[in-house]
């Protein structure tokens, strides 16, 4: 029925598809973004919607996309379309595939921007800036950071090229060894961070705005935040653009989608949750403001490793593991895309991962002047790199996850979902099926044009 292995070449093991596929999940989402975007809405409201949307809508979803691309085994798009024929249905199928790409280009262009940033920050740690420094002079020394647009052009330009070095060379080869040791490293890290944060900042306090949900904190915000919630889940276990769906196209077919899920979904969510965990306590105890964006840690965290004995080897240590999480999803953003020039276009690797790079470099440079030089040029408030990461996260991902959800509910026939997903009608495929052909799409569309406005625009909130 379905090809056996794909073109592009094979996950070794499960386990190789288990870590490359949280090597997606886990990165600047986890780290930067969750805890920003946690400070912005409140805390504890914002968390409790974000875990409610990875265990229903996430983890049913990120299965699904599984079970198309190993269905599939080609690119996104070629997969949409060779399964949706099979099935007589239309080929605009692929459509999704194209928006996945598009996705792809906005994400990877910012994403290179922030790691970047923590590029930068390495070199900083590393050379004692963070030495006895207090709250005011980190936060001075990120906008002075930001605020320069030629050091975030190399390093934005330095990390563009790691990825396009690694996706060159294929995955199964470059990331497959090294995600092996720098997952657990950075796991263990960041756990020392919480201890650390525990002992000198206030982690009562952390854990209070992190998990007391308190719903008047959202206050007429809360369909924005809920959006923001459901968009970060998508963002951090990388659904709705074809990411974990090209990963499952390299999948053997007896390995289990649903045990690599729960484990992926876990591990990311447990790293986010730790991250808040590491940062929280040193926001309070430094007077800090949550909601402060994108900055949020890197200015807190200097303040941490500059009062830490080793902290400088601690700090660069830190931001050098964030890179490889960071760079371990970099590459899955790009692939979908190197993966279709080189089906359709008959280009190397090579080639392919040189020329989706670029334009994503290019897009990158818009962004990263967006901070500064372009400052002034903004749509609903937003200047480039924040339009790019909100339309994305809260917009574009969701919708992709609805099409993806629509087609492994109600295009694909109830026996090739089963047969992807073990083959035993059991109760977990029952409640997979009912979750992904009425739960996911319904709740993702009921929270997307209630967190776009649109039923106060047409009168009905
Ligand atoms: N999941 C990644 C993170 O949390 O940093 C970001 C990401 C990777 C988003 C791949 C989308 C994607 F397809």
């Amino acid at each position: 029925m379905s090809a056996t292995t794909s073109i592009h070449g094979m996950w070794s093991t499960r386990l190789a598809f288990i870590l490359a596929a949280a090597g997606s999940a886990i990165g600047l989402g986890n780290v930067w973004r969750f805890p920003y975007t946690a400070g912005e809405y409140g805390g504890g409201a914002f968390v409790l919607v974000y875990l409610l949307c990875v265990a229903a809508i996430g983890i049913p979803i990120m299965m699904a996309e599984i079970l198309i691309g190993r269905r599939g085994r080609q690119s996104p798009i070629n997969t949409m379309r060779t399964l949706a024929e099979r099935e007589g249905k239309p080929a605009a199928w692929s459509l999704l595939g194209w928006m996945g790409i598009l996705s792809g280009f906005l994400i990877l262009s910012f994403y290179s921007v922030i790691a970047g940033w923590t590029l930068a920050y390495v070199v900083r740690a590393a050379g004692g800036a963070f030495t006895g420094i207090d709250a005011a002079a980190s936060k001075a020394m990120f906008d002075g950071f930001v605020g320069n647009p030629e050091a975030l052009f190399a390093w934005h330009t330095v990390f563009m090229v790691l990825t396009v070095m690694v996706v060159a060379r294929g995955v199964a080869s470059g990331l497959e060894q090294s995600v092996k040791w720098m997952m657990p490293a950075l796991f263990v890290l960041l756990l020392v961070m919480v201890v650390y944060a525990g002992w000198a900042g206030d982690l009562g306090a952390a854990a209070r705005y992190l998990f007391a949900p308190d719903f008047a904190r959202l206050q007429d915000k809360a369909g924005e935040a809920i959006l923001s919630a459901m968009g970060q889940a998508f963002f951090s276990l990388s659904l709705g653009m074809g990411a974990i769906m090209v990963y499952g196209s390299y999948l053997r077919h007896d390995a289990s989608i649903a045990r690599s899920t729960v484990m992926i979904a876990a591990t990311d969510t447990l790293v986010a949750l730790l991250a808040g965990l590491a940062i929280f306590p040193m926001v309070f105890a430094h007077g800090l403001e949550p909601g402060s964006g994108p900055g949020l840690i890197f200015v807190t965290l200097p303040i941490a490793f500059g009062e830490i004995p080793g902290g400088s080897l601690f700090g660069a240590l830190f931001f050098v593991l964030l890179v490889f999480a960071a760079w371990t999803s970099s590459i899955s953003i790009l692939e979908p895309v190197v993966a279709w020039l080189v089906e359709n276009r008959g280009f190397s690797r090579v080639r392919a991962a040189i020329i989706g790079g670029t334009g994503a470099w290019l897009l990158g440079i818009a962004c990263l002047l967006s901070l500064n030089l372009w400052s002034g040029y903004t749509v609903a408030g937003k200047g480039i790199l924040d339009l790019f990461d909100y339309l994305t996260a809260n917009i574009l991902l969701p919708l992709g996850g609805i099409l993806i959800a629509i087609f492994a509910g109600w295009v694909l026939p109830r026996a090739a979902t089963l047969d992807e997903l073990g083959g035993t009608d059991s109760a977990g495929y029952r409640l997979w099926r009912f979750l992904i052909r009425y739960v996911a799409p319904a709740a993702v569309a009921l929270v997307l044009l209630n967190g776009v406005g649109l039923f106060k625009v047409i009168g009905l909130a």
